[in-house]
């Protein structure tokens, strides 16, 4: 059977990106056709500037989310990362094999570096060495398949190009996994400026659609979200990323075609309103699901137990065998 493993950080609340790029696809289809395991990773939330209790409470909320949209503790294995020390332990081998100037080419690490020094913060070493404890976390558990976004595209390849050298020199120990997509909205675009993506830790929220956000909230949004000056609704991410964007969203919410639907709207108002409302649909069961299960701490704290354990005993061996392929002694 199939391995999957994917992550999400609780850096801050999930969005419509995350959930569109990822979650959605995790719960419906890829917890049925695999072995698969999803991971809150805490972790990586601490690559940036960050407030402790607020990183617990979201990665609770993570956990509990995922739930709620529909992953099945009976299917599939939920957990937090920093539960399982495989992935710290698998890290700092992957740093040795990684080398300097490929995590610096890392988009995200550039983007997130540039920001942090122009506003006055000091870049921490995690974050360079981020897509380290990333591949580790995909390698640890000898993944066939990473279901994300587009934007982590870059990341898997690199966890590609490491197995494969850790592979080449050590001996045979990962399996090299590779990406995948949604076929709609695997980039989704923040609401106010669609040319850059809808990102949670993104400082003004007006542009994002956030999961637990309410019917109103969500319609809001929607209908202030930019578009173009143009008149003709037409899906065209380069000419007018805005309504593209749209198109997507209605698209991945009613399961239809983004450049089919776009020949059903003679204005923008009108695809900005059925936008909302399928949004507004879409979310209403992940929220009402999350009220209920939030209600229950003991229930989510159970799986989250029983999903590190397991976790726990994929990864061992796997990373016992790194450990002992890279000249490490055997603990006495
Ligand atoms: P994170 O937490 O930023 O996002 C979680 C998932 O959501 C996807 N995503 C989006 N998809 C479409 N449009 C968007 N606007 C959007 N925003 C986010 C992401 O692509 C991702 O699939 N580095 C990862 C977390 C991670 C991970 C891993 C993932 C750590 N270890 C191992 C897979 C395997 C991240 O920051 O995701």
């Amino acid at each position: 059977m199939k391995r999957i493993f994917s992550g999400i950080k609780p850096t801050g609340h999930l969005t419509l990106g995350n959930y569109l790029g990822a979650v959605r696809r995790w719960v419906e289809v890829d917890q049925h056709r695999a072995d698969a395991l999803f991971s809150v990773v805490d972790l990586h939330a601490l690559t940036v500037e960050h407030d402790p209790a607020r990183v617990r409470r979201l990665s609770r909320q993570a956990a509990t989310l995922l739930l709620a949209a529909g992953l099945d503790p009976e299917r599939c294995t939920v957990f937090v990362q920093s539960h399982v020390d495989e992935h710290a332990r698998l890290s700092y081998l992957m740093e040795c094999v990684a080398t300097d100037g490929e995590m610096r080419r890392m988009i995200q690490y550039r983007e997130k570096s540039g920001r942090a020094q122009a506003s006055g913060q000091s870049v921490r070493l995690s974050l360079l060495t981020y897509p380290a404890l990333m591949a580790a976390d995909i390698l640890a558990y000898g993944t066939d398949e990473v279901p994300v976004g587009e934007d982590q595209t870059q990341h898997v390849e690199l966890t590609r190009d490491l197995a494969v050298r850790f592979n080449q020199r050590y001996g045979h120990v990962f399996t090299v996994p590779k990406a995948t997509h949604p076929e709609v909205a695997a980039r989704v675009m923040d609401l106010r400026d669609p040319t850059s993506k809808m990102g949670k830790s993104h400082e003004n929220g007006a542009g994002i659609v956030y999961l637990l956000d309410d019917a109103d909230a969500v319609r809001r949004k929607v209908m202030r979200a930019v578009t173009d000056s143009g008149r003709e609704v037409v899906h065209d991410r380069a000419a007018s990323p805005g309504v593209a964007n749209l198109l997507d969203l209605l698209a991945a919410a009613t399961g239809g075609d983004p450049a089919a639907l776009a020949g059903g709207y003679a204005s923008y108002g009108a695809l900005k309103k059925d936008t909302a409302e399928a949004v507004v649909e879409l979310l209403r069961p992940v929220r009402e699901r999350h009220a209920e299960l939030a209600a229950d701490p003991g229930h989510v704290d159970e799986v989250l137990r029983l999903g590190a354990e397991r976790a726990r005993g994929m990864a061992r061996p796997v990373v016992d065998r790194a450990y002992r392929a890279v000249g490490l002694m055997p603990a006495l």
